[in-house]
């Protein structure tokens, strides 16, 4: 469901963004698997808190980050705005090409999108991987029911779980990392 943030919301994100980047958002990206080259979707980018760390390790590569808030869009374009090698989606359903992206990630997205949505979203970004591309996502392990329902969704449509790990995050608690190959 769409939601657009007030300034407050964008004002605290970019604080939080400033205090906790390295510890919340590099060390989800540091554990993309990235070798520099690849074509990767950031889905539900934001404004752009693992995006600003993702592209930094694809000089060769290319990141698309994807929002259906046209606001957090447009924070995102503001943080990445010394990067050239991004481009910028407003979500709408169908849009994503088959088998483009080598790895697709979620941070924080997948749990606040509801079950009919998912039914959607999975299908779309499985079916956007190519093969042997890679999904990841992090996600609060507080409703476990839907961290389930997530996990169940994602093997349905032909990924399988290569990795997964529990972290504790600052201010956040904790989260499922989990890493899916498309075979
Ligand atoms: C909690 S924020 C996380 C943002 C960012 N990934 C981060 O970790 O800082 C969730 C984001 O997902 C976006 N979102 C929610 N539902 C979506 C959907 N169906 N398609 C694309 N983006 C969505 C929201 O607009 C919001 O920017």
């Amino acid at each position: 469901m769409k939601c657009e943030p007030n300034r407050l919301e964008i004002f605290l994100t970019r604080l939080a963004f400033l205090i906790c980047g390295r510890c919340v958002y590099q060390s989800f990206a540091d554990h993309l698997p990235l070798e520099g080259w690849e074509n990767v979707l950031d889905f539900g980018c934001g404004m752009g808190t693992v995006a600003y760390y993702a592209a930094k390790k694809l000089p060769h590569g290319h990141l698309t980050c994807l929002d259906i808030s046209e606001r957090w869009l447009n924070a995102c374009r503001k943080t990445l705005r010394n990067h050239g090698n991004i481009s910028y989606l407003l979500w709408e359903f169908p849009m994503l090409d088959d088998e483009c992206f080598d790895v697709v990630y979620c941070h924080f997205v997948l749990h606040d999108i509801s079950d009919s949505e998912l039914e959607i979203v999975l299908p779309e970004l499985a079916g956007s991987l190519k093969s042997q591309g890679v999904l990841v996502f992090r996600e609060p392990l507080t409703d476990t029911n839907k961290i389930s329902f997530i996990k169940r969704l994602t093997e349905q449509n032909k990924l399988f779980p290569i990795d997964s790990r529990i972290t504790d995050i600052p201010m956040m608690g904790n989260s499922l990392e989990c890493i899916y190959i498309k075979q």
